[in-house]
């Protein structure tokens, strides 16, 4: 069939700004803490809980000749780092880091530091290798005296993806913040990020970068780290929390089922968001809890304590050094001020109303402080339905500048749907499409996504932002999938969605030519894509969900007995139009397989689901 496309270059469309794409870094898939965040050690500074995983205890990732005991007492290093090891004279604890282990390269520099206490004084042997041998010239620190911090540096004789660390003692010795980075970070910067990693996300020439997260952000208690709160884990991200020296910073359970060190916090993605070019776009929780957690807290003087810590949060990242907030970011090393001009309140919000009562007093406080920010608001999970509708009325009636959708659904829908933003409003909020992704990493799927994002583009009037989700995934702590990014310890590597963000990303045009076409083509034949189904369902309130299609055949079931952070496999009840139903992606697995390729006509399958709610 032969399709005629008429251009007309003397009119013009709508203009698209430079940041129009952008990233969207979430903590989910590790891709923090053994991912982005370039500490080799893993749980540097014996916080490990299991209140963060069901697996852990603070000698996690450590193993142990001799005496060693991780106390929690009055020595500590700092309030907010609760834990540290005593290592007995003659003793060892050796690291096995993240994945496989360490990876060094041969050549390399590698710097190692540590803080000790030592009443008797200490000689502290620190050395490398893996199961072939030695990979640097082992290393020896003196220790002596109250709390200390001490560094070592070494340079690999061999290149490994299996390293250990050992660190011995002569004599007894209390040690904390045990930690190794490469000295090769991205842009060389002290407690910095993962060369390849960053690298590749700057490849993409973000027009902005959305962090710290979605679900991480919203979930969870909104009571501070702090005895009277019984030094609550499981907490909100409360920026706070991550900045000023790594070893004041404590430790959270993350929502999606880890420990987070914060090492990565809101001073490095600042610093990062500047180093790619990227406008920064931080979201703070608006004390409405999210992510199937859906719970409004009703605490006012806890909602007026957030409020100033986003208050203080624009003073982080603007206010000059005489400021209380713009002299501890001078004190990181920046004096010059970030340059926020977006912040957003909330993420997928589910009980609007609540949300709303919430949102309006943050952007009231945010607006008479600092008039030339912009507030952003959302519009709940979903694409469409009640709560979608409810939130849109709320924002429009309430004249929110800007509203974050997300989306993440078939690569049908995204083709079917290419008309969304032609009749969008353009009198009212405009549109932070802040996270999206068709359901696969195949080709097809970067396709369907790239003719959608020729849509956004043609209703960049109305869509201003718009980011790919999730970023990153460790492959072998997959939580959520598609993903753009993949890493182990020592390799990455961008899906066919990674490289299609990237063609748009780094050709981003100035302004729309309108066009039309005489037809639209009709795509045939089998389409391998992804059954999109999704609901929330949390190893939190539930003990098991079970999804089984009309006969009573169990398609997919998890009862968290892994210790899951979050179910995201499938839920839903109804039907579902499922094309050749192969859930196809890079790193296939069984346990997402829910029906299996071969038809190639559309058909319903009609799913049922059972999820059990844990007593009390
Ligand atoms: O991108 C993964 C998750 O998807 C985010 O945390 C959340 O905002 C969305 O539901």
């Amino acid at each position: 069939v032969d399709y005629t496309l008429e251009v007309d270059p003397t009119r013009t469309g709508a203009r698209i700004d430079d940041s129009m794409y952008g990233v969207f870094y979430e903590d989910i898939n590790r891709a923090a803490d053994g991912g982005l965040y370039a500490e080799l050690v893993q749980n540097r500074s014996f916080e490990y809980d299991p209140a963060d995983h069901a697996s852990y205890t603070p000698l996690s990732s450590w193993q142990t000749s001799g005496t060693a005991d991780v106390v929690n007492d009055s020595g500590r290093l700092h309030e907010r780092n609760r834990n540290y090891l005593k290592l007995g004279g003659g003793s060892s604890v050796t690291n096995s880091g993240y994945n496989t282990g360490f990876a060094v390269q041969k050549g390399k520099r590698y710097d190692f530091s540590l803080w000790a206490r030592t009443d008797a004084g200490a000689a502290v042997t620190v050395s490398l290798g893996d199961a072939a041998g030695s990979l640097a010239e082992a290393g020896r620190i003196s220790a002596r005296g109250g709390w200390t911090k001490y560094k070592l540096s070494f340079t690999a004789t061999r290149t490994s993806t299996t390293g250990r660390m050992t660190v011995a003692t002569d004599r007894p010795a209390a040690l904390d913040m045990i930690s190794l980075f490469p000295r090769d970070t991205y842009k060389g910067r002290a407690n910095g990020l993962r060369k390849d990693l960053a690298e590749k996300i700057a490849a993409l020439d973000p027009g902005f970068l959305r962090f710290p997260g979605g679900c991480l952000v919203n979930t969870g208690s909104h009571e501070a780290y702090e005895e009277s709160s019984g030094w609550q884990r499981k907490r909100s991200y409360q920026w706070k929390d991550t900045i000023g020296p790594v070893e004041q910073r404590p430790t959270n359970a993350n929502f999606w089922g880890y420990n987070q060190s914060y090492g990565l916090g809101y001073y490095e993605y600042f610093l990062f968001a500047e180093d790619t070019g990227a406008m920064p776009l931080p979201v703070v929780p608006a004390l409405v809890t999210g992510c199937g957690q859906n719970k409004a807290t009703d605490d006012p003087a806890l909602l007026r304590r957030h409020i100033q810590d986003t208050l203080d949060l624009i003073e982080f990242a603007n206010g000059p050094v005489t400021s209380t907030w713009g002299a501890k970011r001078a004190a990181m090393g920046h004096p010059k001020p970030f340059g926020l001009t977006h912040i957003e309140v909330g993420n997928e919000e589910n009980l609007p109303e609540e949300f709303f009562a919430r949102f309006k007093e943050f952007r009231a406080a945010i607006e008479a402080k600092h008039p030339g920010i912009t507030v952003i608001s959302n519009s709940g999970p979903d694409d469409a339905g009640p709560t979608f509708d409810k939130a849109w009325q709320l924002n429009r009636e309430a004249k929110v500048a800007m509203v974050d959708e997300h989306y993440y659904n078939s690569p049908q829908w995204f083709l079917e749907n290419n008309n969304r933003y032609d009749s969008y409003d353009r009198n009212g909020p405009e549109v932070f499409l802040g996270e999206y992704a068709s359901l696969g990493n195949t080709h097809y799927n970067a396709l369907a996504e790239a003719a959608f994002m020729t849509s956004l583009e043609r209703n960049a009037d109305v869509v201003k932002l718009a980011s790919y989700a999730p970023l990153l995934a460790n492959k072998d702590a997959v939580q959520w999938r598609p993903d753009m990014i993949w890493f182990d310890n020592a390799r990455s590597w961008g899906s066919a969605n990674y490289e299609m963000q990237k063609l748009f990303m780094t050709n981003v045009g100035d302004e729309v030519v309108p066009s039309a076409a005489s037809a639209t083509p009709v795509l045939s034949g089998p389409i391998k894509g992804a059954v999109g189904l999704s609901t929330w369902a949390t190893s939190a309130a539930y003990d098991d969900v079970q999804v089984t299609d009309a006969e009573g055949k169990t398609l997919l079931s998890d009862d968290f007995s892994a210790g899951d952070g979050q179910w995201t496999k499938a839920a839903g009840t109804g039907s579902w139009s499922v094309q050749d139903g192969a859930y196809v992606q890079s790193d296939e697995s069984a346990e997402n397989t829910l029906v299996t390729a071969g038809d190639a006509s559309w058909q319903n399958y009609d799913l049922k689901v059972k999820a059990t709610k844990k007593s009390g």
